[in-house]
């Protein structure tokens, strides 16, 4: 086997087939695990055998397919329409219910969802010179992307650091003249809490603007979750004021990665997120999405995934990720020391910590090297640092191992002890500038965090979380896109 690390894609004479899975494969080897139910972000795992089969396969008939032109490939049409279909029937659109007309596009992937719904949303009133959107602070980064790529500015309202939802009056203050939507979360990444859709959609109506419910992470489990009796309210188009919704397939109806439907109650509110232009010698363009030129291969997966699996599989697999996640739950309520953020409501157990002798992203890193996969968050206004774990079903059969495992990395965090930061760093961190930040200071501190590119990312991140924690929102950015770009270097 060839060290493929640090080693261009090109080469002089090209490779067998088997030869260059078995790099792609040496190279996963490096991966966080994507199956087995103990990675707690980055990837929905169903756990059901034969599925990633059936994607691969149905990715594989399509792959080559242009979504650039419906009418050069009906396939790709008659399956992205079935998606839509199947996603405005569940989320309270389609024949029969109070949303009869509703319409959607497949798109890439939430963040594209949702920086469609905001393009829509200002495209509608062309007359503002300076639109803007309202969001709780929960609400998804991608909203902030959205803001910023289409110079829309971004009024954000906090949330209760005890429920984790905006104030709904606060909502109603932080609208203005310019306002062209407004945003709530079903349920929030971070804390998997449903906002007050319902209040919040009202609000929005009565000042005659859209209301977008970013249901990117749940739309797909909360339906389920509702029909084996969850207490789930209202969020979807059965809400009068909400006028689109989005959805990713890639997440919980495990989908593989690359595909998202946005949905609008009309086709009227769906119309302005089109870009059309005739104005040029090569065929007039029209895209409902950003992305022009298509794959078909992840829609054709995506229907596969949703054929096979059917209703009857997404309750069976929502009905474990619930008592997955009430395992899990339980298991932290019984961990001195930890405590839950909220009670879960949808797929998502999220935890801090009250004691200043367990560092969590000490704990982080000593589940990590127990095999649990956690996210860690850092402190955010007053919501103080956390670690979120995405439940998915594939977790189901672990929940016994985790408690244990919590408990022992729990006592191995409190054995450790919390980072202490040099007092120079830490003193940097609360007063450095992002525009003080020069190449050659953050390539010093990627060096001595141990980030510095060809590495890789090293296991035990505590040190690095724990200068970010102590770092303003904005100086955090500038570092980790610095970070970043240290370890987006070519391999020549
Ligand atoms: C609530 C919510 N919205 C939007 C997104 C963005 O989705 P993507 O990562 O597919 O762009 C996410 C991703 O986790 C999410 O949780």
């Amino acid at each position: 086997m060839t060290d493929t690390a640090g080693v261009g894609a090109l080469p002089a004479r090209g490779m067998p087939a088997a030869d260059v899975l078995d790099e792609i494969r040496a190279l996963r080897a490096a991966d966080r695990p994507t199956h087995g139910g103990r990675l707690f972000a980055y990837v929905y795992d169903p756990g059901v055998a034969g599925l990633d089969e059936l994607a691969q396969a149905a990715y594989a008939e399509s792959a080559h397919v242009n979504g650039l032109d419906p009418t050069a490939f009906p396939s790709l049409l008659a399956m992205e329409n079935a998606l839509v279909g199947a996603a405005a029937r569940l989320l309270g659109g389609g024949p029969g219910t109070g949303a009869p007309d509703v319409v959607g596009s497949v798109t890439g992937g939430g963040t594209e969802s949702l920086l469609l719904a905001v393009k829509a949303a200002r495209d509608a009133r062309p007359g503002l010179t300076e639109p803007r959107i309202v969001v709780p602070a929960s609400a998804h980064a991608a909203f902030a992307k959205a803001a910023h790529y289409l110079r829309v500015g971004l009024d954000t309202v906090p949330v209760d650091p005890v429920t984790l939802r905006p104030d709904v009056a606060a909502v109603a203050a932080a609208i203005r003249p310019e306002t062209v939507l407004v945003v709530a979360s079903a349920p929030s990444y971070a804390h998997g809490v449903v906002d007050p859709v319902t209040e919040i959609a009202t609000v929005a109506q009565a000042a005659g603007l859209r209301c977008h419910v970013d249901a990117c992470f749940g739309g797909w489990a909360l339906p389920w979750l509702r029909r084996l009796g969850a207490p789930v309210p209202p969020f979807d188009f059965a809400v009068p004021g909400v006028t689109s919704i989005s959805v990713d397939l890639h997440k919980y109806a495990y989908a593989p990665k690359g595909v998202s439907v946005l949905l609008h109650r009309d086709p009227a509110l769906r119309a302005p997120q089109f870009f059309a232009y005739a104005d040029w010698p090569g065929y007039t363009m029209v895209n409902p999405v950003i992305a022009s030129t298509r794959s078909g291969g992840p829609i054709a997966a995506a229907y596969a995934t949703l054929r096979h699996l059917g209703e009857d599989g997404y309750l069976r697999l929502a009905a474990a990720t619930r008592d997955a996640v009430a395992g899990l739950a339980d298991a932290v309520r019984a961990t001195g020391g930890l405590r839950l953020m909220a009670e879960p409501e949808t797929t998502v157990v999220c935890f801090t910590s009250d004691d200043a002798g367990l560092d969590l992203f000490v704990l982080v890193d000593e589940l990590t090297a127990r095999g649990w996969h956690t996210q860690p968050q850092l402190t955010y206004a007053d919501l103080p640092a956390s670690v979120h774990l995405t439940v998915t079903a594939a977790v189901a059969p672990r929940v016994a191992e985790f408690g244990p495992a919590l408990a022992e990395a729990v006592a191995a965090a409190r054995a450790a002890g919390p980072v202490v930061l040099p007092p120079e760093l830490l003193a940097l961190a609360g007063s450095l500038t992002p525009e003080a930040l020069t190449p050659e200071l953050v390539a010093g501190l990627a060096d001595g965090l141990g980030l510095a590119g060809g590495a890789g990312v090293p296991d035990r991140m505590a040190v690095v979380n724990t200068l970010l924690d102590a770092a303003p929102a904005r100086l955090r950015e500038r570092l980790l896109a610095e970070f970043v770009g240290l370890l987006q270097r070519p391999a020549w």
